[in-house]
């Protein structure tokens, strides 16, 4: 069983909300990527029993250990591993999964949906990582009892910006940058089933708070039909149900709780036009 160690708590981030305006400077929209929607800590940030560990905030942690893998996601700020990395190939490493050297960074990582990253927000995120506090923690090497893959693809030249709104191509957009079909899509031996199983749920992840079962999301009776815009809302961003009751991790809600008004609507309206599924079953 493919077992994810993730957990969630009350994020104590000092930093400020950055604005969507267009005048907002790339510092600011790294920021509010990787601490908001792109929520890059959920997998970077050490854990204790309290949740996340501020003061050693994207310092790397064990993410899982399985037969498969045991995955340590690296310390990714100043004082890491990406410290000697150029700006061009610490985001070759976070679009396409390429280091340097080469190597290729397990699956862990959304690449299927990073490889979509602008090439303005990946330059906003490398000036936003480089930004942060330097954490002294090194984090063991990777095991991979799995093959990996070549690459995640052919190398990447440039993505364009896609004009920013509350549309379906923008809302998309916020999806992918959040790899919220990495954990809702059905997954086989190789991934999430994005082409066949897009939205229908039945991932698995276990952890501390027992087993959680990602949900069908597309827009079909087994997924979020029933529910109003306002409460698919409050499940996103306050990881709340319609009846109160909280929901389990490891969805990162106290990361997509910083995400824009618009930003979320946008969400909504793409989740509207999802193609709907029935339950993988
Ligand atoms: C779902 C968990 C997860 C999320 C979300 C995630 N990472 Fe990772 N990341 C990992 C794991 C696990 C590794 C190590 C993989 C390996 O060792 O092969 C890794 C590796 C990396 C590396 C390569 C470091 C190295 O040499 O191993 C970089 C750079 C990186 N992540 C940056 C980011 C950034 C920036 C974000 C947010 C935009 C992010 N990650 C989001 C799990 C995650
Ligand atoms: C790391 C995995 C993960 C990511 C990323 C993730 N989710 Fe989830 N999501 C879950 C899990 C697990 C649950 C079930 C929680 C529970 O049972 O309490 C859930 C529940 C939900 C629900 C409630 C559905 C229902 O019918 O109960 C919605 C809506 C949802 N997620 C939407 C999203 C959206 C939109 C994104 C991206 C912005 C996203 N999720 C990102 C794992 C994830």
């Amino acid at each position: 069983m493919y077992r994810f160690m993730l957990a969630f708590g009350c994020l104590t981030l000092s930093t400020t909300l950055a604005t969507t305006t267009n005048a907002e400077t790339a510092l600011e929209r790294g920021e509010y990527l990787v601490e908001g929607p792109m929520g890059c800590g959920n997998c970077h940030t050490p854990l204790g029993p309290d949740g996340p560990i501020m003061d050693q905030h994207l310092g790397g942690r064990l993410v899982e250990d399985s037969d498969m893998f045991t995955a340590y996601a690296a310390n990714i700020t100043p004082g890491g591993v990406i410290a000697d990395w150029t700006d061009a190939e610490l985001g070759r490493a976070i679009r396409e999964g390429i280091r340097p050297d080469g190597t290729v960074i397990g699956p862990l990582m959304p690449f299927g949906f990073y490889r979509n990253i602008s090439d303005t927000d990946l330059a906003a995120i490398v000036t936003y990582l480089r930004s942060v506090p330097v954490v002294d923690l090194v984090q063991p090497a990777s095991v991979w009892n799995i093959p990996l893959p070549p690459a995640y693809g052919p190398p990447l030249d440039a993505v364009a910006d896609l004009p920013r709104g509350v549309t379906v191509e923008w809302g998309e957009y916020v999806a992918q940058v959040s790899h919220c079909m990495e954990c809702h899509s059905g997954w086989g031996p190789t991934g999430p089933m994005i082409d066949t199983h897009l939205g229908a749920g039945g991932f698995e992840f276990h952890g501390p708070w027992g087993v959680s079962i990602a949900p069908n999301i597309t827009n079909g009776p087994d997924g979020l039909l029933a529910y109003t815009d306002a409460e698919i809302a409050d499940m996103i961003i306050a990881g709340q149900r319609p009846d109160g009751s909280a929901m389990l991790p490891p969805m990162p809600y106290p990361y997509l709780a910083r995400m824009t008004p618009e930003d979320l609507d946008a969400l909504i309206l793409y989740l509207r036009s999802v193609p709907p599924l029935p339950d993988a079953g």
